[in-house]
């Protein structure tokens, strides 16, 4: 029989097919990857009504975390500072800046600041600050190098998985109690001395469903 298309045509419908099917299967991988909790929200760093840097206020001034997170030891929710935290010291300093006018109006009149919030879990997964922090879980092991951030991020995932991972091996994690806000802390014999801290404070993280979903 004679030809009608000339031969090289025979393979165009498979070369076809693998295209498209390599193609459906890099875009199905790729929303898959994007949309998993896993990857969604590390990075978000919504705009603030202050430009506020902690890599001025910790990294270079120095200010310990409790200084503005004066709730974290000792309830659920680690607390973003009042107006007056700030004043303590803007009550002086930088009085004419432009930056800081949203927080001398937020003096006067009384009304607080409308700090938009960074990290937020679901309704349906509990989580206390307190409970971690007290037993040596560093702000650094879940929030990064916060003095570091010309503006806050969100570091790690957050996600069910990203918990469990610490919740199953605590020993690579516990430092001592007094160094929960210090930042860029290593040691050498980390598991050591974390098992160690287990061990001493009895520390045993729930893995069972009802532990964070109740
Ligand atoms: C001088 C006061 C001050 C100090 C010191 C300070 N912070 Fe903050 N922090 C703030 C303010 C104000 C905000 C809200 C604005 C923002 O998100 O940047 C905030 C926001 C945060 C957030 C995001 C909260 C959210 O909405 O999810 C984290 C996490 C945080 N701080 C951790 C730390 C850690 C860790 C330290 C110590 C290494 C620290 N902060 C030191 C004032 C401070
Ligand atoms: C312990 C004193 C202290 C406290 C408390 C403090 N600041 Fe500051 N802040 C400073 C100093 C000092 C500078 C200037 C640093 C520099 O320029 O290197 C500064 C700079 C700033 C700037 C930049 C101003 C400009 O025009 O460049 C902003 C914005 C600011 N602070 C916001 C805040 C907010 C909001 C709070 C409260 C959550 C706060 N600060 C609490 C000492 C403080
Ligand atoms: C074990 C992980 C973990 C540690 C340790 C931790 N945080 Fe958080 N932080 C979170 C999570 C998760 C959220 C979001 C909580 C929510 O949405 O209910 C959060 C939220 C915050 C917020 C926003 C207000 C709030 O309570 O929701 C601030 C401020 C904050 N953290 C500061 C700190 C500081 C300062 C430290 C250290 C003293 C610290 N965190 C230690 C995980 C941690
Ligand atoms: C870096 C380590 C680490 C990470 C990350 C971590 N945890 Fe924990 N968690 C601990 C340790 C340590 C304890 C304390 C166990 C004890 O006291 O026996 C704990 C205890 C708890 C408890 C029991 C105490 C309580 O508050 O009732 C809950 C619930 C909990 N974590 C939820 C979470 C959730 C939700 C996340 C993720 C958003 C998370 N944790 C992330 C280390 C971690
Ligand atoms: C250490 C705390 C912790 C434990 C233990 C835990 N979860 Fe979760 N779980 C979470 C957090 C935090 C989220 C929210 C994750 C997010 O926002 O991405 C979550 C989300 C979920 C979701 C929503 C879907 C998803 O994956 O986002 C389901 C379903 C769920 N958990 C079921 C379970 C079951 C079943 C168990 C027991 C086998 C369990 N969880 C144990 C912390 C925990």
């Amino acid at each position: 029989m004679a030809q009608i298309f000339p031969k090289w045509t025979n393979q165009i419908p498979s070369k076809l097919l693998i295209g498209l099917i390599v193609t459906v299967n890099v875009v199905i991988l790729g929303m898959w990857y994007y949309f998993t909790p896993a990857f969604t929200d590390v990075g978000y760093a919504p705009e603030q009504p202050v430009p506020f840097s902690h890599q001025i206020h910790v990294g270079k001034l120095g200010l310990d975390c409790q200084y503005c997170h004066t709730s974290v030891t000792e309830s659920k929710q680690a607390n973003v500072p009042p107006t007056q935290t700030c004043m303590n010291c803007h009550g002086q300093i930088k009085t004419d800046s432009e930056k800081l006018a949203p927080i001398r109006e937020s003096w006067e009149t009384g009304a607080a600041v409308e700090w938009v919030r960074v990290h937020n879990l679901p309704d349906y997964a509990y989580f206390n600050h307190a409970a971690h922090v007290n037993v040596g879980v560093g702000c650094e092991s879940c929030h990064g190098r916060i003095d570091k951030m010309e503006v806050v991020y969100q570091a790690e995932r957050l996600s069910m998985n990203w918990c469990l991972e610490c919740h199953r091996e605590p020993e690579k994690f516990l430092r001592p109690v007094e160094e929960i806000t210090t930042m860029g802390y290593q040691v050498e014999n980390q598991l050591l001395i974390g098992a160690e801290l287990v061990k001493k404070n009895n520390v045993s993280p729930p893995q069972y469903c009802q532990g964070c979903h109740y």
